[in-house]
């Protein structure tokens, strides 16, 4: 079966950015990225679903917030060894997140498609969030992470604009730590604090005006969301950029979307947001500024963006 690739104009579209608004280094690596695919056979679709009911069985899906700390907390332990024993030039390849673990198959298009690079959910996530951070945060002069992990993202943020004030913020210790390696061994405005979504720190100083950011850290809350979004709105953000599973934008007639959302589901993650800023917004309490779903995977759901800020 004949290979496709993604191109210049997927990700513009994907992102809608018009395609001579594509960053350098985007253009730089979708030409160095093996970005081929094709879509699935009736074989593969087997095989998929076959792996999802295995792992749908699994009872470590679901975990209990201790255990989901613990885990993260652990994980990012790895990342912070990795980049103190390493040179900035491999920085990003220290603090890739464990859980990219390879897989053949991606979710691209609104359809199930197979690749021979292992690392496509990866480098397309390199990708997707260069063109987002390019899209919304140009410009920003401080911006503050929810939910920062490895601090990979602080770290591609600083190379895309180093003048940038960087706040990360995450209730494990280990990204704390990264950050202070990173603020120390660049010399770049970055710090890092350890911080509950859940229970908000209210006498944290962040500025008003200071773009916020979560990639994939919301998701992790579930429908417990109201702390963390009156502490956004107490702030007075000049803008909000989500990158995170909205379950909203599913199709329950989809076989892959059922999937998706049994899986989101069984896993705790964020339900209910987006209607509850649909809300704030019918309330005139704040501008959404887009949402919509790029149909970017994940090999088992898909992240949307939503981006809006108080009014
Ligand atoms: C899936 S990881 C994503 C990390 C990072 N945003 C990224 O894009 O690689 C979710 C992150 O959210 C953090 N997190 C989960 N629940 C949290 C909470 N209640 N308060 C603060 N951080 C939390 C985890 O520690 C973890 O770093």
């Amino acid at each position: 079966m004949t290979m496709q690739t993604i191109a210049k104009e997927d990700f513009s579209r994907m992102f809608r950015m018009d395609p001579s608004d594509l960053p350098e280094r985007v253009v730089r690596l979708i030409g160095e990225y093996d970005l081929h695919y094709r879509p699935s056979q009736m074989k593969d679709l087997e095989e998929y679903v076959l792996n999802f009911l295995k792992l749908d069985e699994n009872s470590k899906l679901s975990r209990s917030g201790e255990e989901n700390r613990l885990a993260f907390e652990h994980g990012w332990s790895e990342n912070l060894d990795k980049i103190r024993q390493s040179d900035p030039g491999d920085y990003q390849l220290a603090l890739k997140p464990g859980y990219f673990r390879g897989n053949r198959f991606f979710r691209y298009d609104n359809q199930l498609v197979v690749t021979d690079n292992h690392q496509l959910e990866y480098e397309l996530f390199v990708i997707a969030r260069l063109c987002i951070f390019h899209g919304w945060l140009a410009g920003a002069r401080v911006i503050c992470e929810f939910g920062c992990g490895t601090c990979a993202n602080m770290l591609l943020l600083s190379e895309a604009m180093p003048e940038a004030t960087l706040i990360g913020l995450d209730w494990a210790k280990a990204s704390r730590d990264i950050a202070s390696h990173l603020r120390q061994s660049l010399a770049k405005p970055i710090s890092g604090h350890v911080f509950n979504m859940l229970d908000p720190d209210h006498t944290l100083d962040i500025p008003e005006g200071a773009a916020m950011l979560s990639i994939h850290a919301f998701e992790q809350l579930g429908t417990r969301f109201d702390a963390i979004l009156d502490f956004i709105m107490s702030k007075r953000p000049s803008i909000v950029v989500q990158y995170e599973p909205v379950l909203e934008f599913y199709d329950s007639e989809s076989v892959l979307d059922v999937l998706a959302l049994r899986y989101c589901r069984k896993r705790g993650y964020l339900e209910g947001y987006y209607t509850k800023l649909r809300s704030l917004e019918e309330k005139g309490i704040i501008k959404i500024l887009g949402a919509w779903r790029p149909y970017l995977g994940g090999v088992l759901h898909e992240s949307s963006l939503i981006i809006w800020r108080p009014v």
